[in-house]
């Protein structure tokens, strides 16, 4: 490409446009969702080109993309850029924009502020971290005609109540909780819980105890899907990569091959393998 020309495009879409209810419809024939995250127009369309159901604009940009040790200073205007950056593709693949910290903790209608900015700039679906205390936000949203994404288990906004990024749900009480808040997410109208390092097991059981497709990321084979980061997955992450990363670019020729071989993992589950799961 030269240093003029246009990402190529997303293709003329040869297949439907993946939508809230077709990710219902995977979960419930045992198709497995593939997930990445997407910063730009570029990456974005090839990984929409090599199959992947879900675009997640995480706001682990502002780790992978501005270089910052946490995700806490990303802004909504950033997001909504990055939003703006995938959406120009036109992806097959439903965008999911991460609410930054700060943009809609305070309030049901500060939340719903952010996540109208998202939709306007070309997200189909807002995802907010947290437990039973969101439910109400949630509800306030998707009563609203905007789909959520819920988050719950690692919570990289709560770092500093964390105090690191570590495994969580590791004790039954931890693990009801986890459950519990999951169960809160989804009844309150979520579509999608994605769910961020637990033990394989909870992974496993939140997946059963909630009607609505589970995406993990450390949390095991048995979830509905798998989300990565994406440069994770093309093995460009500076220092030691976490226990649940895969590099795809291992015998790859190329970004395009390596996108594809995490779909098709992902598709036949052999990705996350036992060396992946805590
Ligand atoms: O921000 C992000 O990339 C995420 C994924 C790790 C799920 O939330």
């Amino acid at each position: 490409m030269s240093a003029h020309s246009s990402p190529a495009p997303a293709s003329p879409p040869k297949e439907a446009p993946v939508t809230v209810p077709a990710l219902a419809r995977m979960a419930k024939d045992g198709q497995k969702i593939a997930m990445l995250t997407a910063y730009d127009a570029t990456l974005a369309a090839a990984a929409d080109r090599a199959g992947v159901d879900v675009l997640l604009i995480g706001d682990s940009l502002g780790m992978v993309v501005q270089g910052h040790a946490s995700t806490l200073s990303v802004s909504l205007d950033e997001l909504l850029y990055h939003t703006r950056c995938v959406a120009a593709v036109h992806p097959r693949a439903l965008i999911v924009a991460d609410l930054p910290f700060g943009s809609y903790q305070s309030s049901p209608e500060a939340a719903y502020a952010a996540s109208a900015a998202a939709l306007k700039a070309g997200a189909g679906m807002v995802k907010l971290e947290g437990g039973a205390w969101l439910a109400p936000t949630i509800e306030f949203l998707t009563t609203r005609g905007i789909p959520v994404c819920g988050h719950v288990g690692l919570l990289p906004q709560s770092v500093n109540m964390l105090g690191g990024y570590r495994v969580q749900g590791k004790t039954p009480d931890a693990a009801e909780s986890l459950i519990a808040d999951g169960r809160a997410v989804a009844a309150a109208g979520a579509s999608l819980v994605v769910v961020e390092c637990v033990p394989r097991d909870l992974g496993a059981a939140l997946t059963q105890a909630l009607a609505v497709p589970v995406i993990g990321i450390g949390a095991g084979p048995a979830c509905s899907g798998q989300v990565l980061v994406i440069y994770d997955a093309l093995g460009v992450t500076t220092g030691r990569p976490a226990r649940f990363v895969r590099n795809f670019m291992l015998g790859q020729q190329s970004i395009e091959a390596a996108l594809t071989a995490f779909v098709a993992a992902v598709k036949d589950g052999s990705f996350p393998a036992p060396e992946h799961c805590f």
